[in-house]
């Protein structure tokens, strides 16, 4: 019984010193039992402030993996080894070599969505949610921003920067179309719309904001806001709607469903806190050379 799972869940957590952090994109489930949800930043910074000795991350391999650099002391499990981002896997570390090598003296931005081993090839990180900052933020001439196309894109536009860009992309925010804003914004013609930064640039072009998961957090929970239509995974609605009693969430497409975050079960964080595996562990050759983007990262918020 589901009742039991998380009993024993609450249990074991107290016995392993162990927190649950939950990406805003898990199953309902999930997001209710842990003990912080959050957007990939927010994630990450309450990876540094925990106290606990185990982190159960909720979420995808490159989350777990930007954890464990912040925390090489600490146990990181992913309850499920295999639930991966497809866009991190689209550049490798020795990809990324070869193109600063095409590029010499070239100022690398790696977006989170990345393995370890291509941030320990970068000079910044950034998320979505400070992406505009951190570019902002560089001096340098020449950069090339990966994995991500369309976030680069977005930074672009926003920060009115060139940069090489990558040709990567998330393969659920691809899935929302422009003709799916415009047939919700027909039906719900009083709603808003915001849309994930890694949407397509016609499907930004748009929207009232581009914004990373926990922007949209607080854009919901804005008094003007009653209705609103909503261009990222689905399962944010979840946090939407248990947030903002009353209010109308409405996802922009039905298609847009990461399956990869729906891999994590209570089951399997259950069997994890019992096994204390599977655990991320970033090498520590790869870990010291990721640390600096990522702790540029969390500087530029
Ligand atoms: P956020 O950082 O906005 O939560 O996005 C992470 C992600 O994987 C989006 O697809
Ligand atoms: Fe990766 Fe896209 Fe899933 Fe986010 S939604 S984890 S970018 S595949």
């Amino acid at each position: 019984m589901v009742s039991n799972i998380i009993k024993r869940i609450q249990e074991l957590k107290k016995a392993r010193n162990a927190v649950i952090l939950s990406h805003n994109y898990q199953r309902g489930e999930v997001q209710d039992i842990a003990d912080f949800k959050g957007d990939s930043l927010e994630l990450a910074q309450q990876a540094t402030k925990t106290k606990a000795d185990v982190i159960v991350f909720c979420g995808v391999h490159f989350m777990a993996e930007t954890a464990s650099i912040l925390n090489p002391q600490k146990k990181v499990l992913l309850p499920d080894a295999g639930a991966g981002c497809p866009m991190a896997d689209m550049i490798t570390a020795e990809q990324l070599r070869q193109k600063k090598k095409e590029l010499p003296g070239v100022t690398v931005v790696t977006y989170v969505n990345s393995t370890a081993e291509v941030k320990s090839e970068s000079d910044y990180c950034c998320t979505s949610a400070n992406g505009v900052k951190v570019v902002n933020a560089i001096k340098d001439k020449e950069i090339l921003f990966v994995p991500d196309q369309y976030l680069g894109d977005y930074i672009i536009k926003k920060t009115g920067k060139s940069m090489h860009l990558w040709p990567g992309y998330c393969p659920t925010h691809v899935n929302i179309l422009p003709e799916d804003i415009e047939r919700r914004k027909k039906e719900f013609p009083n709603a808003k719309v915001v849309v994930h930064p890694e949407c397509r640039p016609e499907v930004i072009a748009l929207a009232d904001e581009a914004l990373s998961t926990s922007g949209m957090v607080r854009y919901a929970a804005r008094e003007d806001v009653k209705e609103l239509i909503v261009g990222t995974e689905i399962e944010i609605v979840h946090r939407l709607t248990k947030e903002n009693p009353g209010k109308k969430f409405i996802p922009a497409s039905n298609k847009a469903i990461c399956p990869d975050m729906k891999k994590i079960t209570l089951e399997k964080i259950l069997a994890s806190l019992e096994t204390l595996a599977p655990e991320v562990k970033v090498p520590e050759a790869i870990r010291v050379k990721a640390l600096l983007p990522v702790e540029r990262m969390l500087e530029i918020v």
